[in-house]
């Protein structure tokens, strides 16, 4: 069944009956499937995922949910942008095999009781610290999504470094038999992360955004050069604010746990800041840092 309202060369599954169906049937020809979970507004980074699905199983599914759990009340749900006719577009143009399309009624029907609350990766002061409650709807939308899609295969972008490795957590606490994978992360010519919030920035804001990326890298070289990494840390945000970033958060921390980061370790380095009313986040590998903060091959 498709909605009609959307008609397009992808079929278009409002509901989970609709999905299942398509996916029963590829499931019984033998045919592996990979899922892409979006909130729509898609861009190339999006894209990026869907290509890398492609590349590794003959069925791909994208899925676009808004999903209203994940915002706290003070966040950007309403204005979230929503432009389902032009994804659909963007989607043909890669060649996918099917687009789920849940509403907030088939998501969460009248009574829905059950949220998935997570610790580990999920409360390690990062994005948790400043979106309580973020998490577990996250966590709860994207399992729901895996038992509903069943996927061989769930591809998430590093963009959303925490989130990937919550997700991770989830699929293997609870056991669901799917394999996640990360894709990396796109940037714009400028070096700013691809984002569906981008449209947000005002024209000084938006050129200004490409400072984080770049502040990460001086900070990564400094580290490179045998630079101390606190000290890095602390230039990097002092720069940033001059220029009208506030930040939340600018860390070193392991690669794997996300905990604080002790020395031989793959490092990751993650920034979350706003410019005016727009949360930018972002983060970059930095290899393996032994104890005395160098980087090592
Ligand atoms: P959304 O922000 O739409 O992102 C969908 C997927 O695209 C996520 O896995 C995200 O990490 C990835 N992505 C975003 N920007 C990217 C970029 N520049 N390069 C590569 N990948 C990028 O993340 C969500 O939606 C939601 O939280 C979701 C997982 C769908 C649950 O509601």
């Amino acid at each position: 069944m498709s909605d009609p309202a959307f008609s397009h060369a992808i079929p278009c599954c409002p509901t989970v009956a609709a999905i299942r169906a398509l996916v029963g049937q590829w499931r019984q020809e033998g045919q592996t499937i990979a899922l892409v979970p979006t909130m729509g507004a898609l861009h190339e980074g999006h894209l990026s995922l869907v290509r890398q699905a492609k590349q590794q199983a003959k069925r791909v599914v994208v899925s676009i949910f808004v999903n209203p759990t994940q915002f706290a009340p003070n966040e950007d749900f309403s204005s979230y942008p929503r432009q389902l006719q032009r994804d659909l577009d963007l989607l043909a143009t890669v060649g996918i095999d099917a687009v789920f399309t849940p509403d907030a009624g088939v998501m969460y029907p009248a009574g829905f009781s059950t949220t998935i609350s997570m610790v580990g990766p999920a409360t390690v002061g990062l994005e948790d610290a400043s979106r309580p409650v973020f998490f577990n709807g996250v966590a709860t939308v994207v399992a729901k999504l895996l038992i509903q899609v069943a996927p061989d295969l769930a591809i998430f972008g590093e963009k959303d470094f925490q989130q990937l490795a919550v997700i991770k957590q989830l699929v293997l606490d609870l056991d669901l038999p799917v394999t996640v994978q990360g894709g990396p992360t796109m940037r714009e010519a400028d070096g700013l992360a691809m984002s569906s919030r981008n449209v947000y920035l005002s024209t000084a804001e938006r050129a200004l955004a490409p400072r984080l990326y770049r502040s990460m890298n001086g900070v990564k070289d400094g580290i490179a050069a045998g630079q101390s990494v606190p000290s890095l840390i602390r230039a990097a945000k002092t720069e940033l604010e001059q220029v009208g970033f506030t930040i939340d958060y600018l860390v070193l921390r392991d690669a794997s746990t996300l905990a604080e980061w002790h020395g031989r370790s793959q490092g990751r380095l993650l920034v979350a800041a706003w410019l005016g009313k727009t949360r930018l986040i972002d983060n970059i590998g930095i290899g393996y840092v032994d104890l005395d903060g160098h980087i090592k091959e």
